[in-house]
């Protein structure tokens, strides 16, 4: 008989993590590729609405329960004129769109994305050009949309038929500006005055709303962690948010050492916590910076075949990249680990939502589908509602080649206390063995075990097609509830939503 290897947990609900921000279930588009266009927006499809929104995608997308989302770029917004996308549509210019060097027709703008927005029933966060722009444009921009009305560019919203204020209260100010492959790419000094006098400017148009400072566009920058002290040390009392961005992948084919990648992610939360705290102890402050991860996902399979594409072209195939099964694995701890820091990570967002990088695909004229990355998401973003416990575990460990202590089993745990119901998250990410996971829930008293879905495929490399659904979860997890703990089996390499519920008498 083989002994399985068992990892201890204990999920208590005392050992509270945080209230749930469900803006961490946030997506992003961008103008970029077919995100917009052939994504979100294709009048000719035989599944347009009236306004030429697919409804296929929609219905995806309500899957997701996605509660905001981040646009309109991305690197494309540093050099974008929002006056361009709003109007009549006949009369909106095509412009170079420099970030990616194509052709931006403007068909889809500010009010059209707000009414997409509304029905996929989330919140739009809104970024504002601080790359070739600054705090006029930024200022005129938020008064077109917030303003009820009685100046020039509220009245210039209601005149394009849009009465009453889109109320945006998110706004990103600029994208990743430490990067040097930015239109307007800025120093951290040149940034953060900038962010400031933006932040004051826009907060006098309407004090109500959240901003986002940039931060590192990932922790290889050279300049990471100083950019965000120094952007900090100029904006910490006008702004709310720090923006992280980070990117993975299995470039070396190492899957125990991809895999563990999220912990990468885990030390970079941890750094930037630390370095808005120690602003804060500097500044003599009560106010406390959140983080907002709002660029975050695996991107890499693409990077060659984008190289190929013809410059100035219009909507072309960028950043498609088609996700296999252990990316699944990867995002669902990326996932995992905005639970375990729910107390400061209050906005994350997938990038992207449609076609770039994305959970959800789709062909021009032709099918919708789901993504491997889609199912550890929608499980997360479905069940993760409500308050985050701190889950007490031990699991037997490995060392790959960037990283030591890697614990085979990653998870985290919610409660939410209004459906009285728990759900235990977990990835197996030993490659060749199964795990036992033991819970003590014994703190749920009253509480039954009604499911254990799972993710699990023999090829690491599977993926999903428009033809084939390869990667899908099933029910048949195999787990038991006695006397106050689960043990659940936890397959090799699998993802795995363990749900409790408190039995109604
Ligand atoms: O999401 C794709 C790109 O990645 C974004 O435009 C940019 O902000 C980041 O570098």
């Amino acid at each position: 008989m083989v002994v399985l290897q068992k990892a201890k947990m204990i999920v208590d609900k005392d050992f509270r993590v945080s209230e749930i921000d469900e803006r961490i279930y946030g997506s992003f588009i961008e103008h970029l590729g077919r995100a917009v266009y052939g994504g979100v927006y294709e009048p000719d499809h035989p599944d347009a609405d009236e306004n030429g929104f697919r409804k296929d995608v929609i219905e995806l997308v309500k899957e997701l329960q996605v509660p905001i989302v981040r646009y309109p770029g991305g690197n494309m917004v540093s050099a974008y004129n929002w006056e361009d996308g709003v109007g009549p549509k006949e009369e909106r210019p095509r412009r170079l769109e420099l970030a990616w060097r194509t052709i931006e027709t403007n068909e889809v703008g500010t009010n059209e994305f707000v009414d997409w927005a509304n029905l996929v029933h989330s919140e739009v966060m809104m970024a504002v050009n601080l790359g070739t722009r600054g705090i006029d444009a930024a200022r005129n921009f938020i008064e077109y949309c917030n303003h009820p009305g009685g100046t020039y560019y509220s009245d210039l919203r209601k005149n394009h038929g849009y009465e009453k204020p889109h109320n945006i209260k998110t706004w990103c100010l600029g994208n990743e500006m430490d990067g040097p492959w930015q239109v307007g790419h800025k120093t951290a000094e040149e940034y953060g005055r900038l962010a400031l006098e933006t932040a004051k400017a826009m907060r006098l148009v309407d004090p109500t709303i959240e901003l986002v400072a940039c931060g590192s566009s990932n922790t290889s920058m050279p300049t990471f962690p100083e950019y965000e002290a120094t952007t900090l040390e100029h904006t910490y009392e006008a702004i709310d948010y720090i923006s992280l961005h980070q990117y993975y992948g299995n470039r070396n084919n190492d899957t125990a050492n991809y895999l563990a990648k999220s912990m990468d992610m885990e030390h970079f939360i941890k750094t930037i916590i630390s370095t808005c705290d120690y602003m804060k102890a500097k500044k003599r402050s009560k106010k406390t910076i959140n983080l907002s991860f709002d660029e975050w996902n695996v991107w890499y399979h693409s990077n060659d075949q984008d190289k190929q594409i013809e410059p100035w072209s219009i909507a072309p195939p960028q950043l498609e990249d088609v996700y296999n099964f252990e990316d699944a694995l990867l995002v669902g701890s990326m996932l995992l680990t905005f639970l375990r820091h729910s107390d400061r990570v209050k906005i994350a967002c997938m990038a992207q939502l449609v076609n770039v990088i994305a959970p959800i695909m789709t062909e021009n004229d032709g099918k919708a589908w789901k993504q491997s990355i889609f199912y550890p998401y929608a499980h997360v973003s479905t069940f993760g509602r409500g308050v985050a416990l701190r889950p007490v575990v031990s699991s037997p460990k490995y060392d790959s080649k960037d990283f030591t202590d890697v614990p085979y089993i990653d998870s985290a745990a919610v409660y939410n206390e209004e459906k009285e119901e728990v759900t235990i998250f977990a990835v197996n990410r030993h490659l060749e063995e199964a795990l036992v996971l033991d819970a003590d829930v014994r703190s749920f008293e009253g509480y039954e075990l009604i499911e254990h879905i799972v993710l699990e495929n023999d090829d690491l490399k599977a993926v999903n097609t428009a033809t084939s659904e390869n990667i899908r979860p099933h029910l048949n997890g195999i787990s038991t509830l006695h006397d106050g703990f689960v043990e659940a089996k936890l397959s090799k390499a699998s993802w795995n939503v363990i749900r409790l519920k408190k039995v109604k008498r």
